[in-house]
């Protein structure tokens, strides 16, 4: 009796492992996914903006945005409305989020 105890103890244990091991991993992926469906704000920027204000945000044709402290709500109206005369729209081109994530990183940019 007291082995048989024992032995479903150890049964519980090795169930416990094997089933937290099945479940860490499926959640791994499931977290990875997030990450890779969100923005990436930095690439949005390399894409549609950098030929413009610069890789790193130092200007170029367009203005300097780095370290201009531009808030990123006034960002995202001038992206998806435009600045005329040269500055062109993209509330066409880009997805709502791309635009959020896109404004909360030109307001971050550091002057070098
Ligand atoms: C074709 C070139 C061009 C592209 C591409 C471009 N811009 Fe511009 N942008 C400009 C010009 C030129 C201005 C200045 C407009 C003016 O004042 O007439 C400007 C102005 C701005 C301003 C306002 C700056 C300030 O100090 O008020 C922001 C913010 C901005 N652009 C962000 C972006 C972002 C983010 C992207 C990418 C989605 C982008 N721009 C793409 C040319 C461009």
């Amino acid at each position: 009796m007291r082995l048989r105890h024992r032995t479903g103890a150890v049964l519980f244990a090795i169930a416990a492992v094997t089933l937290n091991a099945s479940f860490a991993y499926p959640a791994a992926k499931l977290k990875d996914k997030k990450v890779a469906s969100k923005p990436n704000a930095a690439k949005v920027y390399g894409a549609n903006c950098a030929g413009c204000h610069g890789a790193h945000g130092e200007g170029k044709s367009g203005p300097q945005l780095a370290g201009k402290h531009l808030k990123a709500s006034t960002v995202e109206a001038i992206v998806s409305k435009g600045k005329p005369p040269k500055m062109p729209a993209f509330g066409g081109k880009l997805k709502g989020s791309e635009l959020k994530a896109l404004a909360g990183y030109v307001s971050s940019m550091k002057a070098k």
